[in-house]
């Protein structure tokens, strides 16, 4: 049994004062009986105040990049090694936006994941196809390419670390949600794809849906068989709609 993870990707959005009120309110509805796995993914700078509030919490901390280097001379970037001094025990690596905006390619998202496996961190590598590619029938090849870059440096046993995150960037931020349907085969393919390196860990690794899923339809969504939750953007950004779909993650198991 895969235990669902709701992951909330806060984006370049927040201020301490959100952090807090955000914290404090995700904290206030958590019940003890609550399953799921839940995340916060804030940007760096309130990363430590986020700890500070998180201290004996079931909410997990992670982080949005990360670089491929340890330390050194690269004036703005944030090593593994600080992401986990701060207190985050994940990173998200891949995310469509850094593929896009900054040219990552898929070596240095390779180069990534295994930065953050180094030092102890869970990444969770973001796939996904653009609507030009989908249109064009390239979905499963452009995800499988993204994910064989990664099992080619890192290996297949890296994976069991690791979690996968499956976000269409054409749902993203466009309240244009993938069927569950749509989204379910690509999980499958993800999967397979995984499996046919290794069956058990194939089996074993969390693959999370991200696109514009909201209170009202994250329930269908995490009901298909190989959607182990979300990585929540916009709807992230309110105590009670992100409640509501960490609460439809503990009603999928
Ligand atoms: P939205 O939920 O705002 O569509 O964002 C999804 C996402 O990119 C999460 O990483």
């Amino acid at each position: 049994m895969r235990t669902p993870l709701v992951a909330g990707n806060w984006k370049m959005n927040g201020s301490h004062e959100l952090t807090r009120d955000l914290l404090t309110g995700l904290e206030a509805g958590l019940d003890p009986a609550d399953r799921a796995e839940i995340m916060v993914l804030p940007p760096f700078p309130y990363l430590t105040l986020a700890r500070s509030l998180l201290v004996d919490s079931a909410i997990r901390l992670g982080a949005q990049d990360l670089s491929t280097r340890p330390d050194g001379a690269f004036t703005g970037d944030v090593s593994a090694a600080m992401l986990s001094d701060c207190g985050c025990s994940a990173v998200l690596v891949g995310h469509s936006e850094r593929r896009t905006l900054h040219g990552e390619t898929d070596e240095v998202v390779a180069e990534k994941f295994s930065a953050a496996l180094a030092a102890g961190l869970l990444p969770i590598l973001c796939v996904g196809e653009t609507l030009e590619q989908r249109e064009q029938g390239q979905t499963e090849a452009v995800v499988s390419r993204q994910l064989a870059a990664v099992l080619q440096s890192a290996g297949i046993a890296a994976l069991a670390q690791a979690v996968v995150a499956y976000e269409p960037v054409w749902a993203i931020g466009t309240g244009r949600t993938a069927t569950p349907l749509q989204a379910q085969e690509v999980h499958a393919a993800i999967r397979a794809q995984m499996s046919a390196e290794d069956a058990t860990i194939g089996g074993q690794v969390r693959v999370l849906y991200g696109g514009s899923v909201k209170a009202d339809n994250a329930a269908e969504i995490f009901a298909q068989q190989d959607i182990d939750g979300g990585l929540i953007g916009g709807a992230s950004l309110s105590a009670e709609s992100f409640l509501a779909i960490y609460r439809a993650a503990n009603q999928s198991f």
